[in-house]
């Protein structure tokens, strides 16, 4: 990544291993078709965003093999392949799609093996940046043990198919059982202004080096919306989304964002007002919003 891009994007950089990555990255679940099933209404809109993104100086896109399924990689690999050298996309296995739109465990070896050569194949690569291995179901974090699903994918790491390994959807109790097998580089949960079941977590993680990626930054499939962060935002001329994602870049320096759209002007509006300064009034003011 050159200098300008991580410049140019609020929040600047966070170091994964041997990777470089904008704090402000780009999750590609809602390219898909509605629930994430099937090819987008506007297909050449989905490529053009992805390409949005990158051309900002995005780095980071989060994306997985059941989302579409597979089409969202595929929409990954048209508008951006022959990748730029910078360009970190993070993927994870665990589920697989069935024909109502639901999302079965499948955690097996042989499942976690399937998926990540689907992976591979999908997005057109040899090897895949980031592994996340998501526990847990739709209906938040279950607990249960991780080890087996673990073991699997390191040995897929070790293969050389895998560069870092990370933990989606995890309780606490899976993810020190993960850290006692393997470097865990980053835990995406779901966590934002209304959701803040992992605070000390957060902290937690910041203290020990490893990133924190909130999953549904905005909300997810009905996006945030409260008085106090449209009064937040007007005072800084943003939109309201725009200070939610303002505020988990100013919450923890390990936050990584992933916010999805698939508009190239919220895309913008969001990459502007993320930039905003939050003052103390502006933070205890949003942070009734968890509370
Ligand atoms: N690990 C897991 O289990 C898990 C689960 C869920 C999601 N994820 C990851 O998290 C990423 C983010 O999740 P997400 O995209 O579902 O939710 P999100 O980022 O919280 O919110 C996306 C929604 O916000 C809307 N939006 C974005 N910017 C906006 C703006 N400026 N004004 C108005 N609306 C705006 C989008 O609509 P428009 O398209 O109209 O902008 C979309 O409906 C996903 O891409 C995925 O990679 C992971």
């Amino acid at each position: 990544m050159n200098d300008s891009s991580t410049a140019r994007l609020p929040g600047g950089s966070w170091t994964l291993g041997d990777s470089t990555l904008t704090r402000f990255g780009y999750g590609a679940m809602q390219l898909a078709g509605p629930w994430v099933i099937g090819p987008p209404a506007d297909h050449d809109g989905a490529v053009a965003v992805l390409r949005a993104a990158v051309d900002a100086g995005i780095t980071h896109i989060d994306t997985s093999g059941a989302y579409g399924p597979r089409i969202t990689n595929e929409l990954i690999r048209e508008a951006l392949h022959p990748y730029p050298e910078t360009l970190f996309i993070a993927t994870k296995v665990g589920a697989d799609r069935d024909a109502q739109g639901g999302w079965p465990t499948a955690r097996r070896p042989e499942d976690l093996s399937r998926q990540v050569h689907e992976n591979l194949d999908a997005l057109g690569v040899d090897a895949l940046d980031l592994v996340n291995m998501r526990m847990g179901d739709a209906n938040g974090t279950q607990p249960g043990p991780i080890a087996e699903a673990l073991h699997a994918l390191v040995e897929l790491q070790q293969q050389g198919l895998i560069r870092h390994l990370g933990v989606s959807n995890v309780t606490e109790e899976q993810l020190a059982e993960a850290r006692a097998i393997a470097p865990i580089a980053c835990v995406q949960n779901m966590y934002n202004l209304a959701h803040r079941h992992d605070d000390a977590l957060v902290d937690q993680l910041a203290a020990d080096g490893i990133a924190y990626v909130p999953f549904f930054p905005l909300g997810g499939f009905t996006p945030l919306q409260s008085q106090a962060l449209s009064t937040v935002a007007g005072r800084h001329g943003c939109t309201p989304l725009s200070i939610a994602l303002a505020w988990l870049l100013q919450r923890s320096p390990n936050i990584l964002l992933i916010p999805g759209t698939s508009s190239p002007k919220h895309l913008r509006e969001n990459i502007t007002g993320a930039a905003c300064v939050l003052t103390e009034q502006d933070v205890a003011e949003l942070d009734g919003i968890g509370g």
